[in-house]
């Protein structure tokens, strides 16, 4: 899609309801309660920095985009501090992998900052997914449901623009943030996977199946970012290619 596009996909997103049916208090895991203060964290942020730098080297359509991407992610923190809330639980106020991921992203120009919060929205869809087929509260299922829906998108709009920005840039620069985003990637999973080894234990899951499917959306999306349309014949088309889920 266009950026254009993309607006009238924001705009419409911002406007649409989000009915969650919130009935009281939830009694949830503790392990489930810290889980969900560390997505809250992550997702509350006003985005001075990045929307400062889109402003200054982008288009004022796609600003715009990334003003209502910012947005977004903010109405998804509140609907996890509301669970948090419900569950008799806060937000927490200082998380030192969040602190990292600010710092590390403040230094970027806009294209880099991007790859890392694209790495962490790469993260995260797998995660909560896992939540979302996982846990037993209905609201907690709903709330995250919501988020994943909106988060395929988020997906989407990086891809659209961050393919444009990748054919601009030389073989050896792609290669470069393509290790970097892989690097990244590798880190942001064993961060999550020691992070959240609790919830993983709680709820009986098996982490490596996480880590797996997390590489195979980082497959797909670097498929976007870089790659041909062979890879489709190659692999999708191939009947010897059989497996069961
Ligand atoms: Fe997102």
């Amino acid at each position: 899609m266009g950026t254009m596009q993309w607006l009238k996909h924001f705009e419409a997103s911002a406007l649409r309801e989000r009915d969650v049916r919130w009935g009281g208090s939830l009694a949830l895991d503790p392990s489930l309660v810290a889980s969900l203060q560390t997505f809250q964290r992550g997702l509350t942020s006003p985005g001075v920095n990045l929307r400062t730098k889109v402003r200054r080297a982008c288009t004022p359509e796609y600003a715009r985009c990334i003003d209502l991407y910012v947005a977004e992610k903010a109405v998804h923190a509140d609907l996890l501090m509301r669970l948090l809330w419900d569950a008799g639980s806060e937000p927490s106020k200082r998380q030192w992998t969040d602190f990292l991921f600010r710092h590390v992203r403040r230094r970027f120009d806009w294209a880099r900052e991007l790859v890392v919060i694209l790495t962490v929205e790469m993260a995260s869809s797998p995660f909560f997914r896992i939540l979302a087929n996982n846990v037993d509260d209905p609201t907690v299922r709903r709330v995250l449901e919501l988020i994943l829906e909106d988060q395929a998108y988020h997906l989407g709009f990086h891809i659209d623009h961050l393919r444009e920005v990748m054919e601009g840039r030389t073989g050896l620069e792609r290669l470069a943030l393509q290790q970097l985003s892989g690097a990244l990637f590798a880190t942001t999973l064993s961060i999550v996977i020691a992070d959240h080894r609790e919830l993983f234990a709680a709820l009986g899951y098996d982490k490596l199946k996480y880590w797996t499917d997390a590489w195979n959306l980082f497959a797909q999306v670097q498929t976007g970012l870089n790659g041909s349309q062979h890879l489709a014949a190659v692999l999708g088309r191939d009947p010897r290619l059989k497996f069961a889920l």
